[in-house]
């Protein structure tokens, strides 16, 4: 296959369904990221250290108007237990997850606590964020604090789809806004998308592409759309086997042709392809992903953490996930790299 990827390009394929065909794209993506960005899988491990949301967002389990959820927020003390496993295990990096807040309550704590995991893993732990939109100082105070890294996915670059999938207080141009405030503190921004959602197109999921290549964005996590029931979204427009299977497949395109017109940036192989596929990962790393994102969540709280369904792990501890993992990743005939940062080589160029 010997092709000029451009916006025709990418359609044509993001519509081609013949499974044949698709397994050689997935092997040229993989030959890409090969050259690209190497054969190493780099983990986040990643803490869900509170499901208090103030947003009300479609989609989401976890919604504020969702009140069959159990609330909770993790002491201090449960957090950087997780985070010194993370370190001892030598993953190079964690993920601070949580609901929306903006209460200065919680900026502080959160400011905090990545003071006290910078400090117990002698600056060596890389700390990504993902907790929303924030107004820049708060952005600023966290940086500052030792977080590099911020994720905060476009969820859709369509601002129509946006405006359906969300309540009126998403805003896709403070989302935008958000976005380069992030990228001007200095942070590593990663921005991602969810794929098969009601009314999205192929030609939606290309415009997503170029939106990630218009943004400059060094990392992205993305995956398929899932169902919860407890949602306005599902219970609109209920999700069939068959619409999972497409949003998989479409999930694999994604990744595939990510990674052959972006080439040199990280891609996550999310846990949402799990939640479709036993072995969704892993088919995400032979399509072109090379970041890995452990649940290092303390195992009483992960099934309080369900943005969808079927979420995969939540009876596991982080150890049984990093066994896990480590066969998963081996069966791929890749190899780990623990204890590194493994920041993209499309960020560290621009440092250069
Ligand atoms: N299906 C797939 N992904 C979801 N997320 C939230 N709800 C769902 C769902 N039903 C994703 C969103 C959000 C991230 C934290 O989880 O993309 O940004
Ligand atoms: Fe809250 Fe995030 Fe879920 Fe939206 S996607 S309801 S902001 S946790």
């Amino acid at each position: 296959m010997n092709q000029q990827w451009d916006q025709n390009t990418l359609y044509q394929w993001m519509l081609e369904e013949d499974p044949s065909k698709l397994q050689e794209l997935y092997k040229v993506a993989y030959e890409v990221k090969k050259q690209e960005v190497g054969t190493k899988v780099y983990y986040r491990g990643i803490i869900e250290f509170s499901n208090y949301c103030r947003k009300n967002c479609y989609y989401c389990g976890i919604r504020r108007d969702n009140t069959a959820v159990h609330r909770y927020i993790m002491d201090k003390k449960t957090i950087l237990d997780s985070a010194r496993w993370a370190y001892e295990n030598r993953y190079g990096s964690l993920v601070l997850q949580s609901g929306e807040r903006q209460d200065e309550e919680f900026v502080a704590f959160v400011e905090d606590v990545i003071v006290s995991i910078k400090n117990l893993s002698h600056g060596e732990l890389g700390i990504t964020l993902s907790l929303g939109e924030q107004s820049k100082e708060v952005y600023e105070r966290w940086f500052k604090a030792g977080a590099h890294r911020y994720l905060l996915r476009i969820e859709t670059s369509s601002p129509k789809i946006y405006a359906d999938i969300h309540p009126a207080d998403h805003v896709f141009d403070e989302r935008l806004r958000a976005l380069l405030t992030l990228k001007d503190i200095g942070y590593q921004v990663g921005t991602g998308v969810m794929i098969g959602l009601p009314g999205q197109t192929e030609a939606d999921l290309v415009n997503d592409i170029l939106f990630f290549e218009s943004m400059d964005i060094d990392m992205i996590g993305m995956g398929p759309y899932l169902s919860h029931e407890e949602t306005p979204l599902t219970r609109r427009y209920p999700i069939s086997t068959t619409d999972l299977n497409r949003n998989f497949t479409l999930g694999l395109k994604m990744i595939a042709l990510s990674r052959l017109y972006l080439r040199n940036i990280n891609i996550a192989a999310t846990t949402a392809l799990q939640a479709i596929q036993p072995n969704g990962r892993e088919q995400g790393l032979k399509a072109g992903a090379n970041i890995m994102m452990p649940i290092i969540t303390d195992t009483a709280y992960r099934k309080d953490y369900l943005l969808y369904e079927n979420k995969p792990c939540t009876e596991d501890t982080s150890d049984d996930c990093k066994q896990c993992l480590a066969g998963r990743v081996f069966l791929t005939g890749e190899t780990v790299g623990y204890g590194e940062w493994g920041d993209s080589p499309h960020f560290l160029k621009k440092q250069a």
